[in-house]
């Protein structure tokens, strides 16, 4: 290999991986959380008929309500610790058909071009390079909901890498103008960290 050829690091390998994979061996992780305001926040607006694309979901219970109401949903997560139990639940509960786990770096993964989604969701992950390929795939009248910690998170715990923190103004400044509709946007502080919490439609065209 010369040195201008790009270095992938080895998937099995890769340090969201396992670090990832060992916290949901946690036993005080071997339960999904049961509810998601961010979820219940996009059901309040309401989204059209269609698949779900969930990013960065970890165990979702909601992605597996999703698939129960009906939808189909493509779920992305770096562990696969995660995404078995997701796809053991869902084996179990009867809803396999309509589940899609897909075990990738978000980093690197790209959604399908030819797909668009009524529901784009990301809980608790930022990167912006991920939102930016993420809002193109929203269906006209579907929504984009976001959630994740801010830069004020930094006052109790400064060890977090800011670039993994949403800035001022993100993610709706990164929507395109006159293509989206900022319906929902607070920002959280629970006493232990900050989050913000964003939901935008697509325009209809
Ligand atoms: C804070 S957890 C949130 C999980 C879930 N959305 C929730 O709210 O419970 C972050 C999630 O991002 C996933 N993750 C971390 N780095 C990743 C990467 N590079 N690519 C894909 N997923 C990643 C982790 O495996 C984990 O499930």
């Amino acid at each position: 290999m010369n040195n201008t050829e790009p270095r992938t690091q080895p998937f099995e390998d890769h340090p969201d991986r396992l670090k990832w994979n060992a916290r949901y061996r946690e036993p005080k992780r071997l339960a999904p959380r049961e509810s998601c305001p961010l979820y219940e926040q996009a059901a309040k607006l309401g989204y059209p008929e269609g698949p779900v694309l969930e990013l960065a979901c970890g165990m979702s219970a909601q992605a597996l309500a999703q698939v129960g109401a009906g939808r189909e949903v493509l779920a992305v997560d770096i562990s696969n610790v995660a995404l078995d139990r997701l796809r053991t639940e869902a084996a179990e509960q009867g809803l396999g058909t309509r589940l899609t786990c897909v075990e990738a770096d978000l980093n690197a993964w790209r959604p399908p071009a030819d797909r668009k989604f009524a529901l784009v969701i990301c809980v608790m992950y930022w990167e912006q390079a991920v939102f930016d390929y993420a809002w193109p795939v929203v269906a006209d009248g579907g929504l984009i909901a976001w959630q994740g910690f801010t830069l004020d998170h930094l006052r109790y715990r400064a060890s977090q890498n800011p670039d993994w923190c949403i800035k001022e103004g993100e993610p709706a400044d990164r929507l395109p103008a006159g293509r989206f509709s900022v319906l929902h946007e607070e920002d959280i502080d629970e006493g232990h960290r900050v989050i913000r919490r964003m939901v935008a439609r697509r325009t209809q065209t």
